[in-house]
């Protein structure tokens, strides 16, 4: 079965929380794209070209908790303007929509560039004060000395890069159910999303 469910959203509204849970609810594979682009920013900071970063990633560079920095974010979001660099990541992770088992992907353009046509996309948002203060206490347990203030201000700048740029811009699929997580808990954003995949799948012919 191939059945693709593409989350996005701005920085720290709670995606990963969910993308998590609905792969695990499911047992369908995710790939938290902003990883990728993560990666090929912690290049560009140790001196790389970031199209020739992105060109020969592997996956080795994707994942360890260096790459969760709000310095490498900050790279991450401005490697992310250029078109060539987001033209070498593509292909992975459309390939990895389609899958056998089914996949959860998460990142800005899920459902409006990289997966058009996946079975359920959602928008994932929240206040920006309240996407300051999650990020905020994830920062602080790791023992990254910042203030909310400074997560807040970061996350901004970042959200304005990825909303404003040209290519890919951060936005909801028309067709993109939005779960605003300022009030909903994350519990409660999970169960919306695991019903909403259940409804999608349920409806589907079997054996597709
Ligand atoms: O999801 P994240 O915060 O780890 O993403 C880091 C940056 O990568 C984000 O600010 C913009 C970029 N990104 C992107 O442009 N497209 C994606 N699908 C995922 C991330």
């Amino acid at each position: 079965m191939r059945f693709t469910v593409a989350i996005d959203g701005p920085a720290a509204a709670g995606k990963g929380t969910i993308s998590k849970a609905v792969a695990a609810h499911f047992g369908f594979a995710h790939l938290d794209t902003g990883l990728l682009y993560r990666a090929v920013g912690a290049k560009v900071l140790e001196g790389a070209d970031p199209v020739e970063a992105a060109q020969s990633l592997v996956p080795g560079d994707i994942g360890g908790d260096a790459l969760r920095t709000p310095a490498v974010g900050q790279a991450a979001s401005r490697v992310a303007v250029l078109p060539e660099v987001r033209a070498a990541l593509a292909d992975f992770q459309r390939a990895f929509a389609r899958r056998e088992g089914g996949a959860v992907l998460d990142g800005r353009d899920i459902g409006t560039v990289i997966c058009p046509g996946a079975e359920v996309k959602f928008y994932v948002t929240a206040s920006d004060a309240v996407r300051a203060g999650r990020r905020y206490l994830e920062l602080a347990g790791k023992g990254v000395a910042t203030s909310e203030a400074e997560v807040l201000a970061d996350l901004r700048a970042r959200d304005a890069r990825d909303a404003g740029r040209t290519a890919a811009p951060l936005k909801p699929a028309p067709d993109a159910l939005v779960l605003d997580t300022t009030a909903l808990s994350i519990e409660e954003a999970v169960a919306r999303a695991v019903a909403e995949v259940a409804r999608v799948l349920a409806s589907r012919a079997p054996g597709r």
